[in-house]
């Protein structure tokens, strides 16, 4: 990816201060040294989202999100490293080099060159529809039912395929270099051809309404692959982008419907449903959500009917309720996907089932219900047991009310033993807990383990906070491979790094892990409030010690392990009794 330059990036970051930033999306409340929020990126009740003018970063401790201002716009508005440096530049009125200033890469070039090639094929593909070789496809999309507004709002066409597309660049005067970038054509060792022959074809938007790649469906009924669509490229990466999105962005919607094929989005859209967008293709991704998430709180699933569909519906659900969203499931019957519903009953009765379009409790316990047989004695305890345990995940107590009510009348099981069961579950909660307590081995091992994590974070924070006074001693006595958890380790060998270089800017630290969200939001958390350690001696040994004493405790727990296990030698036996002991030795030397 191309970069602008760290300083001027520096010169952004220090134009755009991060609490005005965040303000703009979200509702920020002064408390201490820090803002609280509510966190843009789950949902949640109570704020945990927390924004530290002074380090000019956010951490949510909810979801455990975290970054800088970068990290924050490129989330919310969905964007890439680039164009969040770019929004932030323009809302600071930094003048960035542009294309035509003669400082922009050959990159920026081509890829310009690509949405432009895009563009002219998009249109090129689409007036061939309209041509005597593309009978066959006049045929097809006369029985999809498609009409031709349609055809031209999605700029539907038809790719004939030999080199056609390849000529028309050729002479419109790009270069070979920027024909292939577009992923149109391919070289062969009879020249160049067009990738997509005798395919319907279905170009793509970004939601600034530029081409960035191509779906070309086949016309035959049984023709394999059914779709090829453009691979990854100068201008398109998967996961990013939802078919038809940039349409319905302008539409007047309560909700955005999602779908899983091209077919079905322009099918409704047809038929006056410009609220539906597809996932093209893939399974949906955080970025999609998120996408989502930006232009409707409310998300109504509407997946084909088949058990793929509905496992993707799972799925769906997991990531679009991460983020924020309200999603509900449609439910359909009577037709294979919304394009074949939408056919057969009209726009009316397709707006009915989106009405009716049912929460996430409600969805899994209907999938319960059918492996069950509600007339079995067995059956209809398990269905008891298992809802009720599905209802005490839900936060609110009149929420979950409706949910009682709603779920024994349509399935005929009495409210009484639904309570009954929910109370025995949150009894044994309590139980549970204690039991907990009781230390076998498997237990303990996970404690110590998450409490060397933890070590290993008050050690990270100690280092960002205080490294003139420690680094020399961490660095000699612990090593970037002695930590257990790979994000830890990840920071610790670049701050290793860059101290080594001089550099002990954490904020320039930060920019090496934009890519990185899982290192970013640990950066940020152990920058936070919550892991300010004490600055006197005392404390910051006292610190080292402990991570020292708890990752000896961790080995020994491993050994103890080990030793436990069956078909050992002597000779290993010996080995581990050894370094057991050692471990202790080495235990009483720390002070
Ligand atoms: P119709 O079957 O014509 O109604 O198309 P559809 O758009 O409804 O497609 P379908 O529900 O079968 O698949 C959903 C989406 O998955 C499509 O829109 C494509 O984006 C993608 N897809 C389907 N089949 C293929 C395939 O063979 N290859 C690839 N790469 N993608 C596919
Ligand atoms: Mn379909």
């Amino acid at each position: 990816m191309v970069r602008y330059s760290e300083s001027l990036i520096d010169e952004i970051k220090a134009s755009n201060d991060i609490v005005d930033i965040i303000s703009q999306y979200v509702i920020l409340k002064r408390s201490g040294r820090n803002f609280l929020g509510l966190c843009p990126f789950h949902k949640e009740k109570s704020p945990s989202f927390s924004v530290s003018p002074d380090k000019q970063i956010f951490h949510c401790f909810g979801c455990g999100i975290g970054g800088d201002a970068i990290t924050f716009i490129c989330k919310i508005e969905n964007v890439n490293y680039k164009e969040a440096i770019e929004i932030l530049a323009e809302k600071a009125g930094i003048p960035l080099p542009t294309l035509d200033s003669g400082r922009s890469t050959k990159i920026e070039i081509l890829k310009q060159k690509v949405y432009e090639i895009n563009d002219i094929v998009a249109n090129f593909y689409h007036q061939n529809l309209y041509t005597q070789t593309a009978k066959k496809a006049q045929e097809y999309v006369k029985k999809r039912k498609l009409d031709n507004k349609t055809l031209k709002k999605f700029m539907i066409g038809y790719a004939n395929g030999g080199n056609e597309v390849y000529r028309l660049l050729k002479e419109k005067g790009f270069s070979d270099e920027e024909i292939l970038a577009s992923n149109l054509v391919k070289k062969t060792t009879f020249g160049y051809n067009d990738v997509y022959r005798e395919r319907l074809m279905f170009p793509i938007q970004d939601v600034k309404n530029r081409y960035i790649a191509f779906g070309g469906r086949t016309l035959e009924p049984d023709g394999k692959p059914k779709y090829i669509n453009s691979p990854e490229g100068m201008v398109y990466t998967k996961g990013r982008n939802l078919y038809a999105m940039n349409i319905a962005k302008s539409a007047n919607m309560k909700n955005i419907i999602i779908v899983e094929g091209y077919m079905d989005a322009v099918s409704l859209h047809q038929r006056g449903i410009p609220n539906a967008v597809a996932s093209l293709g893939t399974a949906l991704t955080e970025a999609q959500a998120r996408l989502l998430r930006k232009y409707s709180e409310k998300v109504v699933i509407s997946y084909d009917s088949d058990a793929a569909g509905q496992a993707a519906t799972m799925r769906g659900l997991e990531i679009l309720t991460n983020v924020g969203c309200d999603v509900r499931i449609l439910q359909m019957e009577g037709a294979k996907d919304p394009d074949e519903y939408v056919i057969k009953y009209g726009n009316g009765r397709f707006n009915l089932l989106v009405d009716k379009a049912i929460s996430l409790i409600e969805f899994k316990t209907k999938i319960l219900k059918n492996t069950l047989d509600l007339s079995n004695v067995s059956d209809k305890i398990k269905f008891l047991k298992e809802t009720a345990q599905l209802l005490t995940t839900v936060n609110s107590k009149i929420e979950q009310e409706l949910y009682i009510d709603k779920i024994a009348s349509e399935y005929n099981i009495s409210k009484e033993a639904l309570y009954a069961e929910i109370n025995k579950i949150s009894n044994k909660r309590v139980t549970t807990k204690i039991l907990e307590k009781r230390p076998t081995t498997v237990i303990k091992k996970e404690n110590v383990e998450k409490k060397l994590i933890e070590r290993e974070k008050a050690i990270i924070a100690l280092l960002i906070q205080e490294k003139e006074k420690i680094y020399e001693q961490i660095k000699n006595e612990i090593s970037v491979n002695d930590f257990k958890s790979e994000i830890n380790k990840k920071i610790l060998k670049k701050l290793y790094e860059e101290y080594e270089k001089g550099n002990s800017n954490i904020n320039s630290i930060l920019n090496f892990f934009v890519e990185d969200e899982e290192v970013m939001s640990r950066l940020t958390e152990v920058m936070s409030e919550e892991y300010q350690i004490k600055n006197d001696d005392k404390t910051i040994k006292n610190v080292i010690n402990t991570y020292k004493i708890e990752k000896l405790d961790s080995r020994k727990m491993e050994l103890i392990e080990k030793q436990q296990m069956p078909g050992l030698s002597k000779e290993e036996e010996k080995n581990i009794i050894e370094e057991i002991n050692k471990i202790i030795i080495a235990k009483k030397l720390i002070k």
